[in-house]
């Protein structure tokens, strides 16, 4: 069975930094799939820009090395592989010069069909390269720029950035990528929240005890160490990952599945994030070395570094849907496993009815990855005689298990994403006043660390600092076991 895809019109994609890392391992895959999916329409061209001194043979060959790299053997087609490579084309340019960009004009198609501008580089550039593309008269109705994080690194520079890019562009054609978004499972959140009758009569402080949201990376900083030294995983993951998950499981039904209807109401729930203001609230973490694996300093290679490579906190959504519910977040590297999830854990039965048994609380649990799918943990009778005895169940649908059945393959989010962009679809990006309250939000964490005592340390391959478990003991609740 194939996938069922909503044709696109052809387009125009420019990727500035085409010879990168992101280009090579995402976006050249992803195309490839779209285009094998049967989504991407002849006549689409994707113009790969950098600063190597390569022609259009050369990027071509360079893009074929990614496929080999980065689409399993078994998806790799030679007949498809030829139509993909023959989409690409190249211009060398060097976006800090006004050198090139008459050329670029020259090469885009006059026939009035999107074209995105895909900023594939290092964020120090996206203002430049906005500036180059507005210069040049590039900008049309139909135009998009697409920029990914790190979208500034407080409130200040977002904002800056923010109104950088507005200078070229309406919000319309911004499309900010949150690669989370893009996530079959986080998708899934919504279709579950918000095409069940189920569920959303219990989404409530009413019914709801608390939530968990969990992003743990067995890997370390995989030598991003000077990129991630002056990040740490606040910036990295919880101001923008973890925070868009929290949004898409508190925030009201959107009247519509519509860019603004969405990102509308998730920007309430940002809005009603409360400030942390108790220092015990926020567990900052460090994997130290044990046996083979190296510290995260040695990685770094900053022997006296305080950035945080796992944090944990108890963050507060005050409205009267989630009134007095802890939404408890985590994230870090080299923990135990690879496992991202959202866990709703309901409240307690009112009043046990079975002498001398307390029913197991009821667990949701949206695992993201690996094992894409979703738990649901009841209270049953135990089989057999022996009195009512109660014990533990799990309905588990696998997401997986069902593409299997279906012949399918998990796309990766940015398959759907750099369709959204070309289709105009904005749902699953970030917009701007989204990007600045969540650093509004973050920025007084950070600068509290200033007179704070350095991160906790942590064994690799454990579940982060004690701390961190302490942060749900003191509560009378404990975190799920990060298992893969
Ligand atoms: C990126 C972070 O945004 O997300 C990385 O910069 C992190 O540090 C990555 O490893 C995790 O993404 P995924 O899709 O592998 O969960």
């Amino acid at each position: 069975m194939t996938a069922r895809v909503i044709p696109v019109d052809p387009f125009d994609l420019v990727v500035f930094g085409a010879t990168g890392d992101l280009a090579r391992r995402k976006l050249i895959p992803a195309l490839y799939h779209r285009l094998a999916d049967g989504q991407m329409p002849d006549g689409a061209r994707i113009i790969g820009t950098a600063r190597s001194a390569l022609d259009a043979e050369g990027f071509r060959a360079l893009a074929s090395e990614a496929l080999e790299a980065f689409v399993p053997a078994e998806a790799l087609d030679a007949d498809i592989r030829g139509r993909f490579l023959n989409c690409l084309d190249y211009l060398q340019l060097d976006v800090s010069t006004p050198e090139g960009w008459e050329d670029l004009r020259g090469m885009l198609s006059t026939d009035g069909r999107p074209c995105a501008y895909y900023l594939s580089v290092a964020p120090r550039f996206f203002g430049m390269i906005a500036e180059g593309i507005g210069r040049a008269g590039l900008v049309e109705p139909n135009t998009r720029i697409v920029v990914e994080k790190p979208l500034g690194r407080d409130l200040a520079s977002a904002r800056a950035l923010n109104a950088q890019l507005a200078e070229g562009f309406d919000e319309s054609q911004i499309y900010r990528i949150d690669h989370y978004l893009g996530k079959e499972t986080v998708q899934n959140l919504m279709a579950l929240r918000f095409a069940n009758a189920l569920f959303e009569p219990l989404w409530n402080a009413r019914h709801i005890d608390h939530v968990q949201i969990t992003v743990a990376e067995s890997v370390g900083i995989e030598g991003r160490g000077p990129y991630y030294d002056h990040v740490g995983a606040m910036r990295d993951m919880v101001q923008n990952h973890l925070l868009q998950l929290l949004c898409l499981t508190a925030m009201e039904p959107p009247a519509r599945f519509e860019p603004d209807a969405v990102r509308d109401e998730k920007l309430k729930v940002l809005r009603a994030l409360e400030p942390i203001d108790d220092p015990a609230d926020v567990v900052r973490g460090q994997y130290r070395a044990n046996g083979t694996a190296k510290s995260y300093r040695e990685e770094a290679e900053n022997p006296d570094s305080t950035t945080e490579s796992f944090v944990a906190l108890r963050a507060r959504v005050s409205n009267w849907r989630w009134s007095g519910v802890p939404f408890y977040l985590r994230t870090g590297k080299r923990l135990r496993n690879r496992v991202s999830e959202i866990a709703i854990r309901f409240r307690d039965v009112p009043h046990s009815i079975f002498p001398g048994v307390a029913p197991l609380p009821n667990m949701l649990a949206i695992r993201l990855q690996p094992d894409e799918g979703i738990t649901l943990s009841m209270t049953v009778k135990d089989p057999g005689p022996g009195g009512m005895r109660l014990t533990d169940t799990t309905l588990d649908m696998s997401f997986a298990e069902r593409l299997a059945t279906t012949g399918m393959r998990m796309p990766d989010a940015y398959e759907r994403l750099v369709m959204d962009v070309i289709r105009g679809d904005q749902t699953l990006f970030m917009r701007g006043d989204e990007v600045e309250t969540a650093w509004g939000w973050i920025d007084p964490i950070i600068a509290a660390w200033q007179s704070a005592p350095p991160p906790r340390p942590y064994d690799p391959g454990s579940s982060g600092p004690e701390d961190a478990l302490m942060l749900l003991h003191r509560d009378g609740r404990r975190w799920r076991e990060i298992e893969a």
